[in-house]
């Protein structure tokens, strides 16, 4: 399963099934295999890898968790409305596997800056597209209230905005960063496996989230919708990889294997595709 995450084929789960069937062996896969403890991966070869790690790489890297603790946390503190919109019971109780994964997610970072980089995180590391989640989150929590019209649409652009973009296109394109820089030379295997398992748990809320947009997407102004939102949101995720590395006040170098620019564009594009069928390039 983890390494196929990224192949489409395997990511969106089946059209043919209904949306209730999906969720629910969503939930039952979720309750089977979502098992894994953020506590009980070993750390003791990362602390060695990190003592051992030259200064720039140390301070990319500190940027890089921190990028990830900032994003899981934010994303675990406001995914209550999703459940909250969710028009079943089987959607909801799979959604709320989604709620304790991302706190799981959260907590394997947090452990990782006590335990490896023994530091905290630093303050400045700029992400625009998760910012926006308060307003989003306004928004969907207002369409409660509304008719159905109203919270098929602040579900449509919740989906696109958590699961399309930050779920599918930037944590994605994280977990490919950290191979090149990291993982490929066998530096971090207790990261490697955090994002082993967290790549698991990913596929299933990324995989629902893409299925029910594709499907969203058959109604054309539902297609507009989530198109204008990823080209709105493009500018403000490319920022993620082109801002400066600044840890304590001092610069550091961007390893040249991010190419952060490259892989959040093609991954960018190959979700548009997954959701509207047809190819789109930016
Ligand atoms: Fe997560
Ligand atoms: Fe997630």
């Amino acid at each position: 399963m983890t390494e196929n995450v990224n192949k489409t084929e395997e990511l969106i789960p089946s059209v043919d099934k209904t949306t209730d069937e999906v969720a629910w062996d969503l939930y039952r896969k979720a309750i089977r295999f979502g098992t894994w403890d953020p506590a009980a991966i070993d750390l003791s070869q990362d602390k060695r890898d990190y003592e051992a790690l030259d200064e720039d790489l140390k301070g990319y890297l500190i940027h890089f968790c921190t990028g990830f603790l900032d994003a899981e946390e934010n994303v675990a503190l406001k995914f209550c409305p999703w459940i909250m919109l969710g028009s079943s019971t089987e959607q909801q109780a799979f959604l709320s596997t989604q709620l304790l994964e991302e706190f799981k997610h959260t907590e394997f970072f947090m452990r990782y800056f006590k335990e490896v980089i023994g530091r905290e995180r630093i303050p400045s590391v700029k992400n625009a597209v998760q910012q926006k989640l308060d307003e989003r989150v306004k928004k969907m929590l207002a369409a409660l209230d509304q008719g159905e019209e109203e919270r098929e649409e602040a579900l449509v652009e919740g989906l696109t905005h958590y699961q399309g973009i930050i779920e599918g296109v930037q944590a994605m394109t994280g977990y490919d960063v950290f191979q090149a820089v990291y993982g490929s030379k066998g530096l971090f295997p207790g990261l490697g496996e955090g994002y082993a398992r967290i790549k698991e748990d990913e596929g299933r809320h990324v995989g629902f989230g893409l299925r029910m947009l594709k499907l969203f997407a058959r109604k054309p102004e539902h297609a507009k919708r989530i198109l204008a939102l990823y080209e709105e949101y493009l500018p403000l995720i490319l920022i993620r990889y082109d801002q400066p590395v600044v840890v304590d006040g001092k610069e550091y170098p961007t390893p040249p294997e991010v190419k952060g620019r490259e892989r959040v564009t093609k991954m960018f594009e190959r979700r548009l595709k997954d959701i509207l069928g047809t190819s789109v390039t930016v």
